[in-house]
């Protein structure tokens, strides 16, 4: 295999010095804006027609992250036949029906393994599990920012800005952390894990998000007590009386203190499928990093070698959300108690909110960005079924 990677940041540095010790894969260019000195066995270069002009070069692995110009250096090496390795969860969960469709047209392998789960080996096995079995529901902690935070308060019984401010300075959060608390990784993981486990496309922006931006201390402690840790969740679920519908939705969780997701710490990810015949099964470990996303875009180029397609199904079914028809309890704090839905809402005092009986997903999550859109003050947190 002769590769072109683009970037070099920390996991474009991390997938080089695994691809440096196999003699079966050679990185014959780097596609980098900076001169990288220590780069002395491929080719540093910023023209991206250099790469796919090179008969030679079979594959690219995209490490550059966002959206541009990622999206556009994909598509170009879709095109130009090359097989495509990336880790940008962000590109995917938008792009997905479109980049897939190009990589089934031109007869080539587009894999993302690295894009959900860090080196966990999800994707990869939820689409293994989804040849054979039919998937019920993904679930579970999909981001180390926000388990890191979540874990502090209740373990050491921080508040959310120490909290925060301590995986900042410890190097785990970003200096911008908005994406992680704010729940969009999670729901760009969450959109792509949909994608894989059911066969469709679901619209990244269409699954309902709501972090963990506004969550107290007085809310984990007082849940803590009756035995519940508090997780940022994202899920994807078949709903309607046949399973038609898909649902997809991230948010804080109230998870009792025994399960597996009620044990997770520190950085430490945990995602779980739900199929017919293998019933519910767990996958825990380092969500994030060097080395261990690394490994999980090397076993891609593997997998490619071998001549694995991707981890998509046969077709491909563009789904609108069905959030209406997922529903469960709630707790509840906030102060926009005018509002209709908070009026008609059937609740009972729990710490310094409420806890609702069940009600659906996304009237949930609009009433909290009709609060947010008042400058109220909310924050809720599901009760699903364990
Ligand atoms: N910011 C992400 C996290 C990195 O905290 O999990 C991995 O996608």
């Amino acid at each position: 295999m002769v590769i072109g990677l683009f970037g070099f940041g920390t996991v474009g540095k991390g997938v080089f010095d695994i691809l440096a010790q196999r003699a079966d894969m050679r990185v014959k260019y780097v596609l980098d804006l900076r001169p990288l000195p220590e780069v002395t066995t491929a080719k540093v270069t910023r023209d991206l027609e250099e790469i796919l002009s090179d008969p030679e070069v079979d594959t690219v692995i995209e490490l550059i992250g966002g959206m541009n110009p990622a999206y556009q250096f994909v598509k170009k090496s879709l095109l130009a036949g090359k097989n495509v390795i990336t880790a940008n969860k962000l590109l995917l969960s938008t792009h997905y029906g479109e980049l897939v469709g190009l990589a089934k047209e031109k007869g080539v392998s587009l894999r993302f393994s690295a894009a959900a789960g860090g080196g966990i080996p999800w994707l990869v096995n939820l689409s293994r599990a989804a040849r054979v079995s039919r998937i019920a529901s993904v679930s579970g902690i999909m981001n180390g920012t926000t388990n890191y935070v979540l874990d502090s308060m209740d373990v050491l019984g921080k508040d959310f800005d120490e909290a925060l401010g301590e995986a900042q300075r410890l190097g785990f959060a970003e200096a911008d952390p908005s994406s992680d608390i704010d729940g969009l990784d999670t729901r760009h993981k969450t959109a792509l894990s949909a994608n894989v486990a059911f066969g469709v496309a679901v619209e990244d922006e269409a699954v309902d998000a709501f972090g963990i931006r506004f969550v107290k201390k007085l809310d984990t402690e007082y849940w803590k007590e009756k035995g519940y840790v508090l997780k940022l969740i994202g899920k994807a679920c078949r709903v309607g009386e046949k399973g038609e519908a898909v649902a997809a939705y991230v948010e804080p969780t109230l998870i009792p203190k025994d399960t597996p997701e009620g044990n997770i710490h520190g950085c430490d990810n945990i995602i779980s499928f739900e199929g017919s015949h293998i019933g519910k099964t767990h996958f825990i470990g380092a969500g994030a990093g060097r080395y261990p996303t690394g490994y999980a875009v090397v076993q891609d180029c593997v997998d490619v070698a071998a001549g694995l397609g991707g981890l998509y199904h046969e077709s491909l079914v563009p789904t609108p959300l069905s959030n209406c028809k997922a529903a469960h309890a709630y707790y509840l704090r906030t102060d926009f108690t005018s509002d209709p839905f908070f009026v008609r809402l059937e609740k009972t005092p729990a710490g310094e909110g409420w806890r609702t009986t069940a009600v659906s997903v996304s009237e949930m999550h609009d009433f909290a960005r009709r609060a947010l859109a008042h400058g109220k003050e909310v924050f809720f947190a599901g009760f699903p079924e364990f």
